[in-house]
């Protein structure tokens, strides 16, 4: 791509990666076919597309319909069709499950409806390590028996999973999801203390509802399920995808530009945008969406991130790339995963001055940014890379993009609608 130009237009946002995945995974829990609509046109969805029909599962799948020329600005998403047959299969694809993390959100909702689920690691983690220990000990207190059996992890019931009350360490999201999905089917009373209160579980909430579920407290910090006996398959929107949002958002800000960001929820990004105006950009709610106006270099401002509603730590690349070329010293923080700022060299080879320490990375004000190449690493590094190609200097190439097609469904489409001078030369990564 090559930097200089200013966003302006309209995009509109699809549903959310983060939602849509455990809502797939939801549909294990009923009979019958399960409709999801506003999905995304990503990578992940086909990965998981692939681990339900692994389960016995038929998916099928109508894209997002695009009109040549006009960016995003039609719907957003396509609709998603899951055939659940009565006796789902209870391993999950161990090469599959390992290539995305999304799809441990199998474990509960299989332990729950066919007593055993078998999930292959990402690298064979240890039970009680650090990455998934919150979602074993809440598996366990329902009374699952959790086990590792040569890189698998394996949950089984004898019978119904018991209703109890857990207490989370950290509100992570994916042990809220998974525990969610399993209390909602197990005998008598769970309440999940510390849970994740994350638009995308308030949105999953919704789903189980819809089917039948019993919830209170969705979207705060407390739920409490009353297990029933069955759920029945429904069909459900998926909430629009936030962090996509914010990276539009930052974008415009980024490239002085005029966005419209349709069907972006302002709620969902309350503390992002309210740090986007503090760092000058002009942001007007709207009741399709908002509006993110950007006139001048942006002033630096300090984040942190933490569990919602903190500022996302999905959004955290985006902002260190604003930060690159902001006209004051800011000061960010990672509290949320460690190694997030693996892509900080990237953004060093296209001249950011930054320096890392510990969770810690002070971005200062330097030169502008140049078009270099550089690799995304991640699917929030590689889009954050991509909005400092937009305002470096000369050409940028980014390469390994098939991270960001993990979670941006016709990013390169999308920002050439809004005037992007950018192409893909690498054709789309087959799964
Ligand atoms: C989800 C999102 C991811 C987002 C993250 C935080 C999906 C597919 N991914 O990831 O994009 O960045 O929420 O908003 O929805 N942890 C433990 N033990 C556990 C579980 C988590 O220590 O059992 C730690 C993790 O290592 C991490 C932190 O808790 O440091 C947050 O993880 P979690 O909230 O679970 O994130 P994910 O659900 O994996």
């Amino acid at each position: 791509m090559t930097g200089g130009t200013r966003l302006i237009g309209e995009v509109a946002v699809p549903g959310a990666k983060n939602s849509v995945l455990k809502l797939m995974a939801a549909s294990l829990l009923a009979t019958g076919r399960t409709t999801l609509t506003a999905v995304p046109d990503i990578l992940d969805v086909t990965v998981m597309a692939d681990v339900l029909t692994g389960l016995g599962a038929t998916v099928t799948r109508a894209p997002q319909e695009r009109v040549p020329g006009q960016g995003g600005a039609g719907t957003a998403g396509g609709r998603l069709w899951i055939d659940m047959p009565d006796e789902a299969q209870g391993a999950a694809d161990g090469d599959l499950v390992r290539r995305i993390r999304a799809s441990v959100a199998v474990l509960g909702p299989l332990v729950a409806r066919r007593g055993e689920a078998r999930v292959a690691l990402p690298g064979g983690d240890a039970i009680g390590s650090r990455a998934l220990d919150i979602h074993v000990n809440g598996l366990t207190r329902l009374g699952a028996v959790v086990d590792m059996e040569d890189g698998v992890l394996v949950a089984r019931s004898d019978g119904r999973l018991q209703g109890a009350t857990i207490w989370l360490d950290f509100p992570s999201v994916g042990a809220t999801e998974n525990l969610l999905m399993a209390a909602v089917l197990a005998k008598g009373t769970t309440v999940i203390d510390n849970a994740a209160r994350e638009p995308e579980i308030a949105d999953l909430c919704a789903m189980l509802t819809a089917m039948g579920a019993r919830i209170d407290g969705a979207g705060s910090s407390t739920l409490v399920v009353d297990g029933v006996d069955e759920l029945a398959a429904v069909e459900h929107e998926t909430v629009p995808d936030r962090i996509v949002a914010g990276t539009y958002a930052v974008g415009a800000l980024m490239t002085g530009g005029d966005v419209l960001v349709r069907g972006g929820r302002a709620g969902h990004l309350a503390i992002v945008l309210e740090k986007l105006v503090e760092a000058g950009a002009q942001v007007d709610v709207r009741a399709d969406g908002f509006r993110v106006v950007g006139r001048e270099q942006p002033r630096s401002i300090d984040v942190v991130t933490l569990p919602y509603p903190g500022f996302p730590t999905d959004l955290l690349p985006q902002v260190i790339a604003l930060e690159a070329i902001s006209s004051g010293t800011s000061l960010i923080t990672e509290n949320v995963f460690d190694s997030r700022f693996v892509f900080c060299r990237e953004l060093h080879k296209l001249g950011a001055d930054l320096r890392t320490d510990g969770h810690h990375v002070v971005v200062r004000p330097g030169t502008r940014l140049t078009g270099t190449r550089v690799m995304s690493s991640d699917v929030r590094a590689g889009a954050a890379l991509v909005l400092a190609g937009l305002v470096a200097d000369g050409i940028t190439e980014v390469t390994e993009v098939h991270h960001i097609d993990r979670g941006y469904a016709h990013f390169v489409e999308d920002l050439r609608g809004l005037g992007a001078d950018i192409t893909r030369v690498q054709s789309l990564a087959v799964v």
